[in-house]
């Protein structure tokens, strides 16, 4: 595709966002599969070292189909974009062995001993533990609270000139709560926080944080946008191009935690559907939470479509649609829980999301099954719980499968 035209849609961009003409004429770009670059001379290295020349050194520094995933993640997140002038936005975005990398990439580039982040009490449960468990042994606290309420957090930042970072995930993982970008982002600029946001659940298709003046974007990889549940990967965006060539590019490199050829050419396949999966997930979602929630059964549907959900109004004016993530909550319990996955049929009892395939978990009895009962339910975390991933099967086999299941 020639760099100039002027692509109009999402999958248009999705298919040729980000590629780079192969110098060998392979249609799809090459799986490089090398550790390390040659020079033509000693001078060419040493030119190559000191930046005057581009090009490939060690695919820890950076691989060429490492580069074209980062591109394309990077020309979504960032199409139609536009700065207060109305000019398109710039980013860069660093692929990452997994989201968890790249969340530990954000924290060390951008934090300091002293500092602390200000964030909502429900979040992936890797990126809580980061934040309770990992940062405050570098004495970096945090300050976690209801990012939904909006009218306290200006006090809790007037309060508290150590807080550095507004750290945001929404929906969020697993309850599917959502905070306002726009307003939490509005409010956090007025103090001179950096503001991120993991757009894991939402992709950019629903969602673009960068039209929030949100500073850093973090995906797992791993979810919808790779699609296939194939790779692990991570990526972390940013809008200053400089600070993310310097600092975060030096951490990134000296953290380790780079991403591989092979899982980048599988997310670099899986991305270029997304528009087509992100409106069936969608679409399934929506008709599976509306089946649920007349169920006898099931006491509750979290679902960010439903007018029934309290951040529904959050997720329609921020979301092109709700998403392809709901959880809900069978009125008999934990064992009500169990034997609901044991009668699954097609659906698959398993842990993680973003899969063409619907999966469903049970948090109570696997991945909380170690947390005390009276600390997962205050995030929402009960006996009953399922959280499900719809998949893009034909919905009425999804609504059949959970209808025997539930009987
Ligand atoms: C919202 C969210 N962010 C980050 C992560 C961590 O990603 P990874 O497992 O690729 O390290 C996950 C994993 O489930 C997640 O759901």
């Amino acid at each position: 595709m020639d760099k100039d035209f002027p692509i109009s849609g999402w999958s248009s961009l999705a298919v040729h966002g980000g590629h780079t003409q192969d110098p060998m004429y392979a249609h799809q770009v090459p799986i490089y599969a090398s550790s390390t670059y040659v020079y033509d001379t000693a001078e060419q290295g040493m030119r190559r070292f000191s930046g005057k020349e581009e090009g490939y050194i060690y695919s820890r520094w950076g691989n060429p189909t490492m580069t074209e995933a980062a591109e394309k993640i990077t020309a979504l997140e960032t199409f139609g974009v536009t700065d207060r002038s109305a000019n398109p936005i710039q980013a860069k975005g660093i692929l990452h062995a997994s989201g968890m990398a790249a969340i530990s990439t954000l924290m060390f580039a951008t934090l300091k001993p002293g500092d602390k982040i200000l964030t909502h009490f429900s979040l992936y449960g890797g990126t809580d533990e980061m934040v309770e468990k990992i940062l405050p042994e570098l004495k970096i606290e945090s300050v976690i609270t209801d990012l939904r309420k909006l009218d306290g957090v200006e006090e809790i930042i007037k309060n508290d000139r150590a807080i550095k970072m507004m750290y945001l995930e929404t929906p969020a993982n697993p309850t599917i709560q959502c905070v306002d970008l726009d307003e939490l982002s509005k409010i956090a600029k007025r103090h001179g926080l950096i503001v991120a946001c993991d757009n894991t659940f939402a992709t950019p298709y629903l969602q673009q944080p960068f039209k929030f003046d949100i500073d850093f974007i973090i995906h797992s990889t791993t979810k919808f946008l790779n699609g296939h549940g194939t790779a692990i990967g991570g990526i972390l965006l940013g809008r200053d191009i400089e600070f993310m060539k310097t600092k975060v590019t030096k951490v990134h490199r000296l953290l380790g935690g780079n991403s591989n050829p092979f899982d980048a050419f599988l997310l670099i396949q899986g991305i270029k559907t997304i528009e087509l999966r992100m409106e069936r997930h969608c679409a399934n979602a929506m008709q599976v939470a509306t089946y649920l929630e007349q169920h006898s059964a099931v006491a509750k549907v979290n679902y960010a479509g439903l007018d029934s959900h309290p951040d529904h109004r959050t997720a329609i004016k921020q979301m092109k649609h709700a998403g392809g993530m709901l959880s809900f909550e069978l009125k008999k319990g934990l064992q009500a829980g169990i034997d609901f996955m044991n009668k699954l049929k097609m659906c698959v009892r398993t842990v993680s999301l973003g899969t063409c395939d619907t999966l469903l978990s049970h948090p109570a009895s696997m991945s909380h099954h170690g947390v005390p009962k009276e600390q997962r339910e205050k995030y929402g975390i009960t006996d009953g719980l399922i959280r499900m991933n719809v998949g893009i099967e034909n919905v009425q086999d999804i609504i059949a499968d959970l209808e025997q299941a539930l009987s």
